[in-house]
């Protein structure tokens, strides 16, 4: 029997605990430090992961429970950890942990680093520009015309680039970034790029070192409004498969993309294992181009394509760690989607505490075609762990609705329902999750 450590609280984490948990062979999935779903679901439980010795590493809290604990395997979902080595730093204390090294996950930590490595491993990307100076920056903006796209360098929980559709928006978000440091650090280095057009989706894979092994493929939907438009979040949706990801474009992405990373890390001496997310965008003629890399599986990505996943996500990863991850994975044949339903003030800020009504009884049936997967979710009462407690919002994405059906758009209708049965103050969530796929199903 085994027993698995996830890391991470969001939809991403309580879906790789359900996914994990599900397997016989599984005894405790414990969630570091999960929400009131990963509370919730059979076998999992709830852990806070604090070192009480100050002069110890950040990781060291993680490392101790799991040598107490008989962890077998720990499943790494945010990138925070993983930017910072937490995968190092267990293998160096004999754990085995599912993500990339500090070195790979560069990849979604600095943009210039994934921007340098593109251009030199001549992955298809956009044409960008890295600043600290606002002076220059606005300069090269005054260049290149808008529209165009501001980033801050480092980690921004998705929040830091703006998509500037005129050049006085261009100026605003450098002022922000530069002049301001509204993303503090993580912004006090911009990369500016070339506006690129398509469709988005998103190609995920498990990589080994040297194997591939690619998941279904999903589409996210960014902007918090509908008719994908407003600010960019996290995530307000997401489907899978994602029809623009065509067998052609699937193989243009694994030879021009993905191949090239596992190669040229390989050559680096820095072999990538773990999840690899490449944000892509499409253009008309089917050529993939990458938005950018993340070093872990998507959030919400995640929800709908492990609704999908029918092989045992634990076996997939102790594969991986062994190097043996086979070329593909078994999947129901239906369509999955997910919708994220967030909190008051989301994406500027969020909202804790609110007590969210209509919540589904908990099933862990593997027929039932809905899931709630909790993300910014706890009890009001964080003393006692039961059922009974309220449970209330922790953050900005709340929950995501999960539903699998025959076409996207009776996904969709399915995960509405249920959505629409669940309140809270402030609750917000688009009604038009997979529209692209949708007006596809209908021509
Ligand atoms: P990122 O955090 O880099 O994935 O960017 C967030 C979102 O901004 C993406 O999902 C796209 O919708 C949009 N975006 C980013 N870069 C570009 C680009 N070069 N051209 C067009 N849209 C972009
Ligand atoms: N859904 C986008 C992400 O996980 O970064």
């Amino acid at each position: 029997m085994m027993n698995i450590l996830v890391i991470g609280s969001g939809g991403r984490e309580h879906a790789l605990a359900w996914q994990c948990a599900k397997d016989d062979k599984v005894n405790n999935v414990y969630v570091a430090p999960g929400n009131a779903g990963t509370a919730l679901e059979p076998k999992c439980q709830n852990v806070v992961l604090v070192s009480t010795d100050e002069n110890a590493s950040e990781h060291s809290a993680i490392i101790d429970f799991c040598q107490n604990n008989a962890i077998d395997m720990v499943i790494v979902g945010p990138e925070a950890p993983l930017v910072t080595g937490i995968v190092d730093a267990c293998r160096d204390a004999g754990i085995q942990a599912w993500g990339p090294t500090a070195y790979c996950a560069q990849l979604e930590g600095s943009k210039t680093f994934a921007k340098e490595f593109m251009e030199q491993t001549n992955i298809p990307t956009a044409a960008y520009k890295g600043f600290t100076e606002a002076v220059a920056a606005k300069a090269y903006i005054d260049e290149k015309g808008a529209p165009i796209v501001i980033k801050a360098d480092g980690l921004a929980a998705g929040k830091g680039v703006i998509v500037a559709e005129t050049i006085e928006q261009a100026y605003e978000a450098i002022d922000d970034m530069l002049a301001d440091n509204k993303f503090g650090d993580a912004g006090s280095r911009v990369v500016i790029e070339q506006f690129l057009q398509g469709e988005e989706a998103s190609f995920i894979c498990m990589i080994d070192g040297k194997n591939i092994l690619p998941m279904a493929t999903s589409q996210d939907h960014k902007r918090a409004f509908e008719g994908d438009t407003g600010p960019n979040t996290g995530g307000m949706g997401a489907y899978s498969p994602a029809p623009v990801v065509t067998q052609d474009v699937h193989e243009k992405v694994m030879t021009q993309v993905i191949q090239p990373v596992v190669d040229a890390m390989n050559n680096a001496g820095h072999p990538y294992t773990g999840f690899l997310y490449a944000g892509l965008m499409i253009d008309e003629a089917g050529d993939p181009y990458v938005i950018e890399f993340n070093c872990r599986f998507g959030d919400p990505e995640t929800q709908p394509i492990l609704m999908r996943l029918q092989s045992s996500m634990v076996d997939l990863v102790a594969q991986g760690l062994a190097g043996q991850l086979p070329s593909d994975a078994q999947w129901d044949s239906r369509p999955a989607l997910g919708i994220v339903i967030a909190s008051k003030g989301y994406p500027e800020t969020s909202s804790k505490g609110d007590v969210i009504a209509g919540l589904p009884e908990l099933d862990d049936n593997n027929d039932n075609a809905v899931k709630v997967f909790h993300a910014g979710t706890a009890f009001s009462d964080s003393d006692a762990i039961d059922r009974e407690k309220e449970v209330v919002t922790n953050g900005g994405r709340v929950l995501c609705v999960t539903a699998l059906a025959d076409s996207i758009s009776d996904a969709q209708q399915a995960a509405l329902a249920v959505t629409g049965a669940i309140s809270f103050d402030g609750a917000q969530y688009r009604r038009d999750i997979g529209h692209h796929a949708i007006a596809r199903e209908n021509s």
